[in-house]
């Protein structure tokens, strides 16, 4: 097992000597190559120094990715991505004055500095700096941008703990720094900021309102078009996916009482203080496990995954959730359950 090194932090206040020391090892391991899994306030990434082609190549082997998709590249603040645009769009100043760090990536034209393998051959280049005071740190101690996908094998649900990188990657990685468990849960939102018009790519924690007031403009998409997965390839319709079978439904509990009377083990999620019924959980035989989550969108997005990841370290066949409000609020989420569902 790859070894998980905790890394103490307090928001608001300076790393301490002995945390400083495990970023400063962690930063070695990156500069000879290496591959190291960070926490951000997402979801944890598998991180390695952008500008080294080689190191970059080890990510994509260690998660089965395709070379298709592209990496989004973290960066301590405005400064450090300077060199690795061609342009620096006004609209991409104004958005990340307002939310950098934080959970969003912008989309721009990529400069020649940012390796092939990175861009996966494209000419953009997907850009975040993360607010986790962990990474946030680690890249100040590095100086160089880190690029990092989420730390899980590709088509699986991203990890939220440091215990969730190691059950997917294990000795695929040198280092896993464990920064506690991440606080939206759900990957960043990634707006296209190079073509003619501003587009969500993918929802996430901002919506698009949020992001138009920021903007002072409008903003298009995501729609599930071919063009829009061209754009960016982790949108394919098969994502985020549990190792057992997951399903939306209208009608939970009447689906539970259906897959328990065929002897399924079953997960189900709910929202809000729902109990599972005496008598579905009794007739079960231990066959059903039942969560609820936060009945508002940042809580549930923030539990979503380590769900996931516990049904199916429980071992069910199938889960069943209950199918979110479809405001704009829940789109994120939405997006991601929907994603998880897809069938060929
Ligand atoms: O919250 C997050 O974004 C996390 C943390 C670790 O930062 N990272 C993450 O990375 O979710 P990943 O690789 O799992 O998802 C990146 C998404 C993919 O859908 C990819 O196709 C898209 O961003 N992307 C990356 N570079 C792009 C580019 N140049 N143009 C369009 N889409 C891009
Ligand atoms: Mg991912």
């Amino acid at each position: 097992m790859p070894e998980i090194v905790p890394v103490a932090w307090e928001a608001g206040t300076p790393l301490s000597a002995e945390s400083r020391a495990t970023l400063r090892r962690a930063a070695d391991i990156l500069l000879r190559g290496g591959l190291v899994a960070i926490p951000t306030e997402t979801v944890y990434g598998l991180a390695a120094v952008a500008t080294d082609a080689a190191a970059v190549a080890r990510i994509f082997a260690a998660k089965g990715r395709p070379a298709s998709n592209p990496l989004i590249v973290h960066v301590s603040g405005v400064d450090m991505l300077r060199p690795l645009v061609a342009t620096w769009p006004e609209e991409a100043e104004r958005v990340t004055a307002h939310h950098w760090p934080g959970p969003l990536t912008v989309v721009v034209p990529a400069s020649d500095a940012v390796p092939d393998v990175v861009r996966a051959g494209g000419t953009t280049v997907a850009l975040r700096s993360p607010e986790h005071p962990v990474t946030a740190s680690l890249l100040a101690i590095l100086g160089k941008p880190l690029a990092a996908p989420s730390a899980n094998r590709s088509g699986l649900i991203s990890p939220t703990t440091a215990a969730h990188v190691a059950a997917s990657l294990g000795d695929a990685v040198d280092l896993i720094l464990d920064g506690g468990t991440c606080d939206c849960g759900i990957e960043s939102t990634v707006l296209d900021l190079s073509g003619a018009v501003p587009r969500v790519l993918r929802p996430g924690p901002l919506d698009r309102q949020t992001l138009e007031v920021s903007l002072h403009g409008s903003i298009e998409g995501p729609e599930a078009t071919s063009s829009t997965v061209a754009r960016s390839p982790g949108l394919l319709p098969r994502h985020y996916a549990p190792k057992a079978e997951l399903e939306l439904a209208t009608d939970g509990r009447e689906r539970v009482h259906t897959l328990l009377a065929a002897d399924k083990r079953v997960g189900w999620i709910t929202r809000g203080a729902v109990a599972a019924t005496a008598a579905a959980a009794s007739a079960s035989k231990g066959r059903l496990h039942h969560l609820s989550l936060p009945d508002d969108p940042a809580g549930y997005a923030r539990h979503l995954y380590a769900s996931l990841h516990a049904l199916d370290d429980l071992g069910v066949e199938a889960i069943v959730v209950d199918r979110p409000p479809g405001d704009e609020a829940w789109h994120a989420v939405q997006d991601r359950l929907t994603r998880a569902s897809y069938r060929e």
